[in-house]
């Protein structure tokens, strides 16, 4: 395995396990120094658009190994076990065994359906990650939660499975669509909020650079952003206590995107929506002071414009949140930030408070 000193690169290291974050330009040319000496045949799992874009990146190094290209349709309603079934059957006709190895190469719902194909196919293969949208750079490729949709809800079929390591080149965010960007900058604030203040600062302070995607502040960015998860993942891989952080913005911001069906917002603005929200429930219910609320409210909109949430019910909303895959035995959990840079967790919140909170955020 390669060792650069100088390079952010953050564990995450669970029960069974331990692996590399490594955020660096360039990286992906040595892709194949992150793979164990008896791989076999690999197979990058990719979509269209981004292997056009960014597959000479990792071209020279896959020629010289026994190496297969599978393309997976883009869109989340393709991330659905008939398309992994269809990935295996293809992974089968072209060699594959238990020494093969998937490469997930794209943004979140790659990472997600290639680690999930890897932790299924013969029991079990490794995969190397290398996510290709900001999103799925500082939040789907880390931590090892793989999995497809259902018709009856999104990521209710999956498995835990950790990556060989998570390979993170900040170059390949300059072909994604500003929408895109912005979307996956919200969960990067939504770090900063957590557990950050620098990074919350930074994104505070310095927003033309940030939107421009200035290479030293991106870096900077992305780096926090990923020790943060890594941090996170590392202590509590399955989501019981710490690990419930990461969903700040996402109680209300899962409710907005079941809703709307998916199609009106993208995941990291229901989020920025759902920040909102739990900002002000925060200050209504006195855990957080005016001033800090008003900052994380000013510096979430500077990362708009948001598709509008204005017609949204808000007790159609109340209604979603009990049935939300984190909802644990009808009770629901915010994490409110009490501070800038820590949150609590508090459930059994009055529904009046809310509501209140949703329609004040929505105003
Ligand atoms: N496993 C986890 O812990 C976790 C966490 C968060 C989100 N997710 C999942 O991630 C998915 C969303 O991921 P996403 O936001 O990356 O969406 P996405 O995978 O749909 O990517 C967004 C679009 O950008 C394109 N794209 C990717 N890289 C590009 C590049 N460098 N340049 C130009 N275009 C590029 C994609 O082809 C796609 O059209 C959801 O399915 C969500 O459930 C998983
Ligand atoms: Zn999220």
């Amino acid at each position: 395995m390669v060792q650069r000193d100088h390079v952010p690169r953050f564990e995450v290291k669970t029960k069974h396990h331990a692996y590399q974050n490594v955020v660096q330009r360039g990286i992906l040319r040595d892709f194949f120094e992150f793979l164990p000496a008896t791989a076999g045949k690999l197979f990058v799992v990719t979509t269209k658009d981004v292997w056009d874009l960014h597959g000479s990146r990792i071209q020279n190094a896959l020629d010289q190994h026994d190496s297969q290209i599978l393309f997976f349709p883009q869109g989340e309603q393709n991330k659905r076990l008939s398309c992994l079934e269809e990935l295996a059957e293809q992974m089968v006709a072209h060699g594959a065994d238990r020494t093969s190895i998937v490469i997930g190469f794209g943004g979140g719902i790659v990472t997600d359906v290639s680690g999930f194909l890897a932790a299924i196919f013969m029991r079990g293969v490794p995969v190397l990650q290398i996510p290709t949208t900001l999103l799925a750079q500082v939040d789907a490729a880390i931590g090892g939660k793989t999995g497809v949709n259902l018709a009856s809800g999104k990521n209710l079929i999956g498995s835990f499975h950790q990556p060989l390591a998570v390979l993170i080149d900040p170059e390949v965010l300059s072909t994604l669509s500003d929408r895109e960007y912005r979307a996956g900058l919200f969960e990067v604030l939504k770090c900063g909020i957590i557990r950050d203040a620098a990074l919350f600062e930074l994104l505070e302070d310095r927003a033309p650079d940030v939107l421009d995607r200035n290479p030293q502040v991106l870096d900077q960015l992305i780096a926090a952003a990923v020790r943060i998860k890594a941090e996170v993942v590392s202590t509590d891989e399955r989501e019981t206590d710490l690990r419930r952080i990461l969903n700040f913005g996402h109680t209300i911001g899962h409710a907005i995107e079941a809703v709307t069906e998916y199609v009106r917002f993208l995941h990291g603005e229901a989020v920025a929506w759902g920040m909102l929200c739990a900002t002000r429930l925060a200050e209504l219910l006195a855990i957080l002071n005016r001033t800090e609320a008003a900052r994380i409210k000013n510096t979430v909109l500077r990362y708009g414009p948001l598709p509008v949430a204005q017609d949204l019910d808000p007790d159609c909303l109340i209604s979603r949140l009990a049935s939300d895959k984190k909802t644990l035995q009808g009770k629901v959990h915010f994490v409110l930030p009490s501070s800038i840079g820590q949150v609590k967790i508090v459930s059994g919140i009055d529904q009046s408070l809310i509501r209140q909170a949703i329609m004040d955020s929505f105003q």
